[in-house]
């Protein structure tokens, strides 16, 4: 079995490669934006305090997050044999610490942290050109730069958190896709 975080900001590429990473090591991929947009969608009491949170670009709060996580992962336990990829999770020290203890209650552990590297600009340009078309309410300019402001302040630190637990490995997040994408494979691979 293979738990893997990838990390970045807002638009590196994180759905990106978890798709490309799914589908070759055959694990179950867990994007948090995801399963919240789905709330959303679904118009649920929890869809609705999410948008609150999405449409500034902010972060839903850690207990909320990290409550909806562990029922996430035990709704998708029959199918992840191989592993999880955790994707926009954990993103607070708090979540960092909570994952821990939720991979450890079901006698799991985390291998790896792929952190994709990718400058602002590109970061932002990808954003807007994506918000033309994708429909997410935070793919505009001014949430966008609030993302990434988050991103900093709060989620950057764990680089350092898992640094120290010697599980984080920076990857070159722009230009070619399929070099990024053997990069993200050979750290797995290592890990393994
Ligand atoms: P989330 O859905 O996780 O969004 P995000 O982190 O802002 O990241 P994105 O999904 O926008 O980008 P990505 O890194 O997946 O990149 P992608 O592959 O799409 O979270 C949204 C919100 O939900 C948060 O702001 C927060 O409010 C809430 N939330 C979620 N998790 C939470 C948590 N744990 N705690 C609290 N709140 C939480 O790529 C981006 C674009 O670039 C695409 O168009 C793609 O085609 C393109 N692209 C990718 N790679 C390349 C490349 N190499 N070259 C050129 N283009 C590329
Ligand atoms: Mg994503």
């Amino acid at each position: 079995m293979i738990n893997v975080v990838i990390f970045g900001a807002p638009g590196s590429g994180k759905g990106t490669q978890s798709n490309f990473m799914k589908e070759h090591y055959k694990l179950v991929h867990i994007s948090t934006g995801d399963v919240l947009r789905d709330h959303i969608a679904r118009k649920t009491e929890l869809g609705e305090v999410a948008k609150s949170f999405i449409d500034k670009g902010q972060l839903i709060p850690d207990e909320l997050m990290i409550s909806i996580l562990g029922d996430v992962i035990d709704s998708h336990k029959d199918k992840a044999q191989n592993g999880f990829i955790f994707d926009g999770f954990p993103r607070t020290i708090a979540q960092a610490q909570a994952l821990e203890g939720l991979l450890a209650d079901r006698d799991m552990k985390l291998n790896c942290v792929v952190g994709l590297d990718v400058p602002d600009e590109v970061l932002i340009e990808r954003l807007v050109n994506r918000g033309k078309e994708s429909g997410r309410s935070d793919d505009n300019l001014e949430t966008i730069k609030d993302r990434i402001a988050v991103y900093y302040k709060v989620t950057s630190p764990l680089k350092d958190y898992y640094c120290e637990r010697n599980l984080f490995h920076s990857v070159k997040g722009w230009g070619d896709i399929d070099k990024i994408t053997a990069s993200v494979w050979a750290v797995i691979d290592n890990s393994l």
